[in-house]
């Protein structure tokens, strides 16, 4: 795609990557996703503000064909698919000076053999005169790794927040269209990789009300003309209180495990509770992250193989683990031959959990009707939990 104008002497450069599935070998991508670049004309100064993957670097390359100088690269993200493209961009502009925060000077120096001498750092809150342009950089921490920033423009009222309010959508919308679609990609986005810096996402939000924002500029998906929904939902997904959601990720061998399932799931509706069910041998790992985002109760469902929770349940904890959501209680369910240590290894997988734990309920080969009794109780220990923290 060519570059196109976003506003007067501001573009948006960067490649649509429709065929990308997989991120960081191990997000999916069901919808590809962009990487987007911006090129600012200032009266006396032009700056390109983050750069493409490197497999799509010719795509960027080809955007500057007609750029004769680039005085400045602000890289607000060290990883790759943002900044994997500046050294070629680099070898076009060698004296255009890499604008970043001191952290991520390092990390550029160590992930792209960038020289010390391309770099200018820049403080948080400092600002970089294009003549009538003006670029203020506003640090904005673990969006998506530590040494993250964002850019303003406030003579166009833009933020250029590069992963901060990103989507993973192939498009060649460059605005919003579908609010519907991009929440969703969004709320996946936020869940896959944003979900364990809540509390310092919370900070940059907190900044963010110090800037009078008329445009979001992100590096993955369309631009935000219209900021405010997408601001508030990620002040959702950071603030609000879990929902009324029984999120179950579940594997189960020869249905006994299955049948537990499909009954506390029964339960769980009769007592009011909403529930989300994840069969592990075929569930997308973005969707049951999204689950994740709301659900206050997570019970994973697991038969015990080799003495303990079958893999892809122990995959699924792992990630809960590592995810960090917002849930507040958690337990176990499932099935097993003869033995095992189920219920101890999965509970030492989860120390970043603050959860409440419920009485696992596991079972010798088929579920009997004390098994179901004890599921009953579990239900209805999840709905009096879900019901006395006022949740909806
Ligand atoms: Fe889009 Fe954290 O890179």
């Amino acid at each position: 795609m060519n570059k196109r104008m976003i506003k007067d002497r501001i573009f948006l450069l960067g490649a649509v990557d429709w065929s990308r599935r997989l991120f960081d070998s191990l997000i999916p991508l069901p919808d590809g996703t962009t990487y987007n670049a911006y090129l600012v004309f200032g009266s006396e100064k032009t700056a390109l503000l983050d750069s493409v993957d490197p497999p799509m670097a010719d795509v960027l390359l080809s955007q500057l064909t007609d750029v004769s100088k680039i005085d400045y690269i602000v890289s607000h993200h060290a990883e790759q698919d943002h900044s994997g493209a500046i050294p070629m961009v680099l070898e076009k502009y060698p004296a255009a000076k890499v604008i970043c925060t001191t952290k991520a000077k390092g990390m550029l120096m160590d992930l792209l053999h960038i020289p010390e001498a391309s770099f200018q750092t820049v403080e948080d809150g400092e600002k970089l005169s294009l003549g009538d342009k003006t670029l203020e950089f506003v640090y904005a921490p673990w969006v998506h790794w530590p040494e993250t920033m964002t850019t303003y423009l406030p003579e166009d009222r833009i933020l250029f927040s590069c992963d901060f309010f990103g989507s993973h959508i192939a498009t060649s919308d460059m605005f919003v269209v579908d609010k519907g679609r991009v929440y969703e990609a969004g709320k996946r986005y936020f869940a896959e990789i944003m979900m364990p810096f809540r509390n310092v996402i919370e900070k940059n939000l907190e900044k963010l009300k110090n800037y009078d924002i008329g445009m979001i500029a992100p590096s993955h998906g369309q631009i935000y003309d219209d900021p405010a929904w997408i601001m508030d939902a990620w002040r959702d997904w950071v603030l609000a209180p879990p929902k009324n959601l029984a999120v179950i990720p579940f594997v189960s061998m020869h249905e006994s495990t299955a049948r537990m399932v499909d009954y506390l799931a029964s339960k769980l509706v009769d007592n009011g509770v909403r529930v989300e069910l994840y069969d592990l041998t075929v569930t997308d790992i973005g969707k049951l992250a999204m689950s994740l985002v709301d659900g206050a109760t997570l019970v994973v469902g697991t038969p015990t193989v080799l003495a303990g929770p079958h893999p892809l349940a122990a995959y699924a904890t792992f990630l809960a683990n590592a995810l960090r959501p917002r849930t507040r209680y958690l337990s176990i369910i499932g099935s097993y031959g003869w033995g095992g240590k189920t219920v101890e290894t999965l509970s030492a997988m989860i120390p970043n959990l603050k959860v409440e734990v419920i009485e696992p309920v596991l079972c010798k080969g088929l579920p009997t009707k004390e098994v179901f009794a004890a599921i009953d109780k579990m239900a209805a220990a999840i709905a009096e939990k879900h019901k006395e923290q006022g949740f909806v």
